[in-house]
C-alpha cells in the first residue's frame, strides 16, 4: 500500500446518500422532561473520517457539530429531576404497574425506529463504524428492546403466584433501585449504551443518561422520542466532561446504581466518589485482554482465519476482541503467513463504501498510539510480519502482525482496543495458562483445536477465570441472551436480557402466616385489587 492517504475521499467524492450530516449545533439536553437550551459553551464533534484536499492532498478534519458542554449545576438538575420522578420510590413510575411501563418502551421503540437512517449514518460519520456493522448496532439494539420487553413479561408471569414453604405463605416480585447513572462505550454507543439503560427503566428505576465520548450527535435524534414517550424526570439526559458531570452526581449520593462501560480506572474513580458505597449498585463493562489460544492440535487454516476476524472486526475496537494469539513455537511458521495473508486481504475504506473492514479510528491521536506500542515491540526484538502492517495516515491505519511478542513488550498486558495483532510463541501450555491465571482481565478467551483430551482439561481450568470460553470460535458478546460478563477487572455484575432485569432490581417479597387467617387476609386482598404487589394477574 503506497500511501493511505489517497484513501480519505475528497468532498466531491462522497455520495449524496452518505454525505456528511448537516452541521448540528445542539444546544438542547433533556431534563424533567424539558428539552432545555444550554446557554454555556460548546464541545465539537470531530468526525474520524476525514476529507481530502484535491489540490494538496492534505488530509482535513470535519466537524460535524457540538454538543453542550454541560457543568456540575446544570448535570445536579437532572439528577434532581430523575430522583424527583423516582420519589423515594414513591413515584408514578416506580408505581406504575409492570404492563404500563411496557407500554412507553413499546411506544419509545416506535418512535426510535423512525430516526434509523439518521442515527445509522451517524454512526458512520461519528465512529468510523461501517455501513453494515452500523445497521446491525441499530437493529441489534431494537431486537434487545423486544427481547427484555419479552422476558419481562415472562418474569412477571412468573412472579404472579404465591409460594408456601414451611408454613409461610409468599409472594416475591422484584422492585427497582433507585436512581440509575448509565453510561455507554464509544465503540457500541448505542447498543451497549441501551444494554442498561432499557432495563434499568423497564424495572420502573429513574435514570440520568450520559452519552459516550465519541458517537454522542446520534443520541439527539432520539431525544423528543425520549421526552414525549416517558413521563417527565424518568429519563434525563446530559452532556459534558466526566469530570465535572458525573463526577458532581457520584458526590451527592443519590445514585443508586452505577451503570457503567468503560475502563476499570475511570469505573474505580466513579465509585470512590459515592459518600456511601455500600449503597451504591455498580454493573460495570471494563477492559479486556482477551486470549486466543491456539492448540498444536488446531486446523491452522480454520483458526487463522477466525483469530482476524476476532482481532480486528470494527478494527479491534470491540471489548471482546481477541487481543494476544498464542500460537506453538512449532507452528509459528505455518500459521503466521496465513494471518498475514488475512489480514491483507481486508479491505481498508470509508465507512460507507461496500465492503469495507478497516475504518478511521475515532480517537484523536489513536494511530500515533498503536505507532508507539508497535515501535515499543519492535525495540524488544518483535517484527512486523504483514507488509506495511502499521502504517497509517491521519486516522486510518493499517492492521499490523507483531511477532514474537514477549512480556517485555507493552502490547503483553495493554489492552490496545485497535489494529494491532501480536502473537506469542509458547513451547508448553503451562505458559499460557500462567498468563490467564495472573492476568488482570477475564472477560472471555478462545480455544482452537480438535482434540477433546488437549481442550478438555483447559475448559476446566480456565472455567475459573473468565467469563466465557469459545471452542475454534473468536470472543464475542452474543447472542445477547447469554450471560455476558467477566472477573477481576473486566466487569461487575452479568448482563444479558434476563440477568439486565435483575441488575437493575432487587426482589421484595410479602410474607404471612400460613394459617387460616393469614391466609383468609391475603385472599381478601387478592381478590378485592387492594394491592397491585399481590396481583396475580397473567401478563399478555
Ligand atoms: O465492546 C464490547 C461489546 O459488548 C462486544 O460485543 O462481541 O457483540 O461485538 P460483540
Amino acid at each position: 500500500m503506497s500511501d493511505l492517504s489517497q484513501l480519505f475521499p475528497t468532498a466531491a467524492q462522497v455520495a449524496a446518500e452518505f454525505a456528511v450530516p448537516d452541521y448540528l449545533a445542539q444546544r438542547h439536553y433533556l431534563v424533567g422532561g424539558e428539552l432545555r437550551q444550554w446557554q454555556g459553551e460548546l464541545a465539537p464533534v470531530i468526525s474520524p473520517v476525514q476529507l481530502r484536499d484535491e489540490q494538496s492532498g492534505e488530509l482535513a478534519a470535519v466537524t460535524l457539530g457540538a454538543t453542550p458542554l454541560m457543568d456540575s449545576a446544570a448535570a445536579l438538575q437532572a439528577l434532581d429531576a430523575a430522583v424527583a420522578a423516582y420519589d423515594l420510590g414513591r413515584g408514578h413510575w416506580p408505581t406504575l404497574p409492570v404492563l404500563e411501563r411496557i407500554r412507553h418502551v413499546e411506544a419509545f421503540l416506535q418512535a426510535m425506529s423512525a430516526k434509523r437512517e439518521q442515527v445509522v449514518r451517524l454512526l458512520m460519520w461519528e465512529i468510523g463504524k461501517n455501513a453494515t456493522d452500523a445497521a446491525k448496532e441499530f437493529d441489534r439494539t431494537c431486537d434487545y428492546i423486544r427481547d427484555t420487553i419479552k422476558a419481562l413479561k415472562q418474569q412477571d408471569r412468573a412472579d404472579s403466584h404465591f409460594i408456601e414453604e414451611q408454613q409461610v405463605l409468599g409472594k416475591i416480585r422484584r422492585v427497582p433501585l433507585g436512581v440509575a447513572l448509565c453510561m455507554g462505550p464509544f465503540n457500541y454507543p448505542l447498543n451497549e449504551t441501551f444494554t442498561t439503560l432499557i432495563p434499568a427503566l423497564m424495572m420502573g428505576n429513574t435514570v440520568v443518561f450520559k452519552p459516550a465520548k465519541y458517537g454522542v450527535l446520534l443520541i439527539e435524534p432520539l431525544l423528543q422520542a425520549f421526552r414525549d414517550c416517558f413521563p417527565p424526570g424518568v429519563i434525563n439526559v446530559i452532556y459534558g466532561r466526566g469530570r465535572e458531570t458525573v463526577g458532581a452526581l457520584m458526590e451527592t449520593g443519590k445514585v443508586d446504581v452505577l451503570a457503567f462501560i468503560g475502563t476499570n480506572k475511570g469505573a474505580s474513580d466513579l465509585k470512590r466518589l459515592h459518600p456511601k458505597p455500600h449503597r451504591l449498585k455498580a454493573v460495570l463493562g471494563l477492559d479486556a485482554k482477551n486470549p486466543a489460544i491456539v492448540l498444536p492440535c488446531a486446523d491452522v487454516a480454520a483458526s487463522a482465519k477466525e483469530i482476524i476476524a476476532g482481532a480486528l472486526a470494527f478494527n479491534g475496537q470491540r471489548c471482546t476482541a481477541l487481543k494476544i494469539i498464542f500460537v506453538p513455537r512449532s507452528k509459528a511458521a505455518e500459521m503466521l503467513p496465513l494471518l498475514a495473508a488475512h489480514i491483507d486481504a481486508l479491505k481498508l475504506a470509508m465507512p460507507w463504501q461496500p465492503g469495507a473492514q478497516i475504518t478511521p479510528l475515532p480517537e484523536p491521536g489513536k494511530t500515533e498510539a498503536m505507532a508507539a506500542l508497535i515501535a515499543d515491540a519492535k525495540a524488544h526484538g518483535a517484527e512486523v510480519v504483514n507488509a506495511g502492517g502499521g502504517s497509517y495516515a491521519g486516522s486510518l491505519m493499517k492492521p499490523a502482525l507483531l511477532y514474537p511478542v514477549t512480556p517485555q513488550m507493552r502490547l503483553y498486558q495493554q489492552e490496545q482496543f485497535g489494529p494491532l495483532v501480536p502473537v506469542v510463541p509458547y513451547d508448553d501450555v503451562s505458559e499460557v495458562i500462567d498468563y490467564v491465571i495472573h492476568s488482570d482481565f477475564g472477560q472471555q478467551l478462545s480455544i482452537f483445536g480438535t482434540d477433546g483430551a488437549a481442550i478438555g482439561p483447559l475448559v476446566d481450568i480456565f472455567a475459573n477465570q473468565v467469563g466465557r470460553i469459545n471452542l475454534n470460535s473468536q470472543c464475542q458478546r452474543s447472542p445477547d441472551s447469554f450471560p455476558f460478563t467477566g472477573r477481576k477487572d473486566s466487569a461487575e455484575g452479568t448482563l444479558s436480557v434476563q440477568d439486565a432485569l435483575h441488575q437493575f432490581s432487587i426482589p421484595t417479597l410479602v410474607a404471612a402466616k400460613g394459617s387460616e387467617a393469614g391466609i383468609a387476609l391475603v385472599r381478601g386482598m387478592v381478590q378485592a385489587r387492594h394491592s397491585a404487589f399481590l396481583a396475580t394477574d397473567f401478563l399478555f
